[in-house]
């Protein structure tokens, strides 16, 4: 029998390899055009909860056109901030769709970090303003990161950043941090969130995935033609505000459905426009004029981790990073 060997990435590894986010948003937006004609595969994903604010999921997903199949095993833990741990963290298993053995076990985290940002991007990119200058970040972490940077190359019209987080320190740093980045964009940290929802053409909320969430941006705060991308499920926005938009929208319905019925979240949406699938291929439409008020709120797919892990696995070998273990 043939010796089996499988490439294992860590997460410096990934850091190394460092595929761009323009890379990555092409390739989500490809698998949501190929997950919108119905050319993948994704079960929605299950979960197990160890603690009462945890959490750690199973996301399979294949994609036969991008010849990617695998597994992201993520967990998320809200006590990990004060022990000094990331929030998230995973590994992602990679198996050749040709033999289904596995090829490779990588770390997640980054990934991840990267991958949602840029499913946001592209959601931005067919459902906010096109003249959009106004972002704002609530939640200063990782995802606070990752969705400016992949916000800054599809939105390009962008002129200042509005930052909040519970942690005051925690924005100043963001802030100090982005404005090496973008030395022409304007930041203002802020005390209030509803400074940052009533001034931003952009929204993006990644706090925390609560229980018993105290829900935070009112109605009145939510401007015509805003748009606003919740990564945080719908732990900061509450439900009127998410009533008063005038589309909801998702990375993937069924998966909403599922958690719905499954967990505590989405317990008051009832009118669902439709995913970024049907949207991007024009089965249903994206935003029609200036005034409406959207929102996205991507839970996170498989499919955005496979199609994003198959490019770091091929560079991977390409530039000869990782080590190479015995099944
Ligand atoms: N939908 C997806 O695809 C997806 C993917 C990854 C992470 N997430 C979610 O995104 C969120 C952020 O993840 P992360 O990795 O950036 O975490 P992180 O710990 O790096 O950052 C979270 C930030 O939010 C701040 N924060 C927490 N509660 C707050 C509140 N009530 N008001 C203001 N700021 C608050 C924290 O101080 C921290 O700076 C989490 O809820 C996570 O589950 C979603």
């Amino acid at each position: 029998m043939k010796k089996l060997q499988m490439l294992y990435l860590s997460r410096k590894d990934i850091e190394e390899i460092d595929i761009s986010m323009e890379e990555i948003i092409v390739a989500i937006e490809k698998m949501f055009e190929l997950k919108g004609r119905g050319l993948v595969e994704m079960p929605p994903k299950p979960g197990i909860h160890p603690k009462e604010e945890s959490f750690i999921h199973a996301m399979p997903a294949y994609i036969p056109d991008m010849k990617s199949a695998g597994m992201k095993w993520v967990s998320g833990d809200a006590d990990n901030t004060k022990k000094n741990l990331p929030y998230t963290t995973g590994l992602i298993i990679l198996n050749d769709p040709e033999t289904c053995i596995p090829i490779c076990v990588m770390d997640a985290t980054w990934i991840t970090g990267k991958r949602t940002g840029a499913a946001n991007a592209v959601a931005a990119k067919y459902l906010a303003r096109k003249d959009s200058e106004t972002i704002g970040i609530i939640g200063c972490g990782v995802q606070g990161e990752s969705n400016l940077e992949a916000l800054m190359i599809v939105q390009k019209n962008i002129k200042k950043v509005f930052a909040h987080d519970s942690f005051l320190n925690k924005c100043n740093d963001y802030i100090s941090k982005m404005e090496q980045i973008y030395p022409n964009i304007e930041f203002k940290c802020v005390d209030e969130p509803r400074e940052v929802v009533q001034n931003s053409d952009i929204i993006v909320t990644a706090t925390r995935l609560l229980k018993n969430p105290k829900k935070i941006i009112e109605p009145e705060w939510f401007q015509e033609g805003a748009f606003g991308a919740p990564v945080d499920y719908d732990c900061y926005w509450k439900d009127e505000t998410f009533d008063l938009a005038d589309k909801f929208c998702t990375d993937d319905v069924a998966q909403l459905l599922h958690t719905k019925e499954q967990m505590h979240y989405f317990q008051k949406i009832n009118r669902i426009h439709g995913d970024l699938g049907e949207i991007v291929t024009g089965k249903i439409v994206g935003r029609e004029n200036d005034k409406e008020r959207i929102i996205c709120s991507n839970l996170g797919m498989a499919l955005s981790d496979v199609s994003t892990g198959i490019i770091v696995y091929h560079k991977a070998i390409e530039m000869n990073i990782g080590t190479w273990l015995e099944l």
